[in-house]
C-alpha cells in the first residue's frame, strides 16, 4: 500500500491492553432470562435514552474521526459508500452503556451511509429486538456463530469487543480476496495478535493471524467521553495492493476453525438451540 498520510496507520504493537473489559455474557452464564425478562423496560424511555446518546455521540470528536477514517477507507477502497452493516456482539444496550453508545454510533453510521443494517447478539430482549426493528434494523434470526458470507456489497462488520473467535469464524467464512470488500470495525487487530502471540493459542485462531500481515489498520483514537465504549476498536480494511500480494495457495488452506484446545468465547449456535427450546417448553407450561 502506498500509505495515505491521511490515516493513522497502526505500524508498531500497542502495549498489550492490560485492563480486563467488562465481563459481559459469557457463553456460560447466559440463560433464558437474559433474553426476555424485560418486562420493566419502558420502550418509550428506552428510545429516549438511545436519542440523547446518538446526539452526544454525533457531536463528539471520537465521531468525526470514526466518519473521517471511513471516508479515507472507502476512497483508497475505490468504492462509494457502505451499503451493508453487519453487526455481532452490540450486548444489552438497554442496561449497558457501552452497548448503548456503541448503538448510537451505528445508528449514525446507518444514517450517513443509508445502509441496510443486520444484528445478532443472542443477549438481546425481545424489547430490545422489537426497538431495533422499529429503528429499521434487520436482525439476523439465527446464531451464524459470525459466519456470515459476504457478497458483492460493500459491508462494514462492526464486532465491538467481541470474541476473538468470533471474528476469527467471520475471516474463516469469508476467507478469499473479496475481504477487500469488508471494513471490520473492531478489535484491533494487533493487539489482539500480541496478545495471541503472548499466548499457547496459536493454532485455533489462526485466521487472524494469518490474515494481519495484509491488514491496514487504522488507529481511532478513543478520546470519547465515555471510555469504555470504544476502547481498542480500530478499523481494518484490505487493499487490493495488499491482497494481491498473499501467496497462491493461500485462501486454499481454508479449514472450519475447532476450538477445543482453547475453549470457546461465545454463545453457540447448540447452545442456542437448547435455550430456544426450553424457552419454548417453559412456554407451553404456563
Ligand atoms: C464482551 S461482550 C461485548 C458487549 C458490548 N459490545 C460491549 O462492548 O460492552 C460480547 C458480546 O458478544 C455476544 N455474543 C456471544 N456469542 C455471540 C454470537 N454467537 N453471535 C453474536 N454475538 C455473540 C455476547 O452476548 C455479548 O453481548
Amino acid at each position: 500500500m502506498r500509505e495515505n498520510e491521511e490515516f493513522r496507520l497502526v505500524t508498531h504493537r500497542k502495549k498489550r491492553a492490560s485492563h480486563v473489559r467488562n465481563n459481559c455474557h459469557s457463553n456460560l452464564s447466559l440463560s433464558v432470562n437474559d433474553k426476555n425478562d424485560d418486562s420493566s423496560i419502558n420502550y418509550e424511555i428506552l428510545l429516549g435514552k438511545l436519542h440523547e446518546a446518538e446526539n452526544e455521540l454525533k457531536n463528539s470528536m471520537f465521531a468525526n474521526n470514526v466518519f473521517h477514517y471511513l471516508k479515507n477507507s472507502l476512497s483508497v477502497l475505490n468504492v462509494n459508500g457502505i451499503s451493508d452493516i453487519l453487526c455481532y456482539g452490540l450486548g444489552h444496550f438497554s442496561n449497558r452503556k457501552s452497548s448503548k453508545y456503541q448503538l448510537a454510533l451505528l445508528l449514525c453510521l446507518k444514517k450517513h451511509y443509508s445502509s441496510q443494517v443486520y444484528l445478532y447478539d443472542p443477549v438481546f430482549s425481545s424489547r430490545e429486538i422489537e426497538l431495533l426493528k422499529g429503528l429499521g434494523c434487520n436482525i439476523i434470526e439465527i446464531n451464524e456463530e459470525g459466519k456470515h458470507v459476504i457478497h458483492d456489497n460493500v459491508t462494514l462488520v462492526y464486532m465491538p469487543h467481541c470474541s476473538i473467535h468470533l471474528i476469527n469464524n467471520f475471516l474463516y467464512a469469508n476467507w478469499c480476496k473479496k475481504l477487500n470488500k469488508c471494513i471490520l470495525l473492531t478489535n484491533s487487530f494487533s493487539i489482539v495478535v500480541d496478545n495471541l502471540r503472548h499466548s499457547n493459542r496459536f493454532t485455533s485462531i489462526d485466521y487472524i493471524l494469518r490474515i494481519e500481515p495484509y491488514v491496514t489498520e487504522i488507529a481511532l483514537k478513543n478520546d470519547f467521553l465515555y471510555e469504555e465504549a470504544f476502547n481498542d476498536l480500530n478499523i481494518h480494511i484490505f487493499l487490493e495492493e495488499n491482497i494481491n500480494k498473499v501467496p497462491q495457495n493461500f485462501w486454499n488452506i481454508r479449514e472450519e476453525p475447532c476450538y477445543q484446545d482453547t475453549g470457546i468465547d461465545y454463545v453457540t449456535a447448540k447452545q442456542t438451540e437448547e435455550l430456544d427450546t426450553k424457552d419454548c417448553c417453559d412456554k407451553n407450561e404456563t
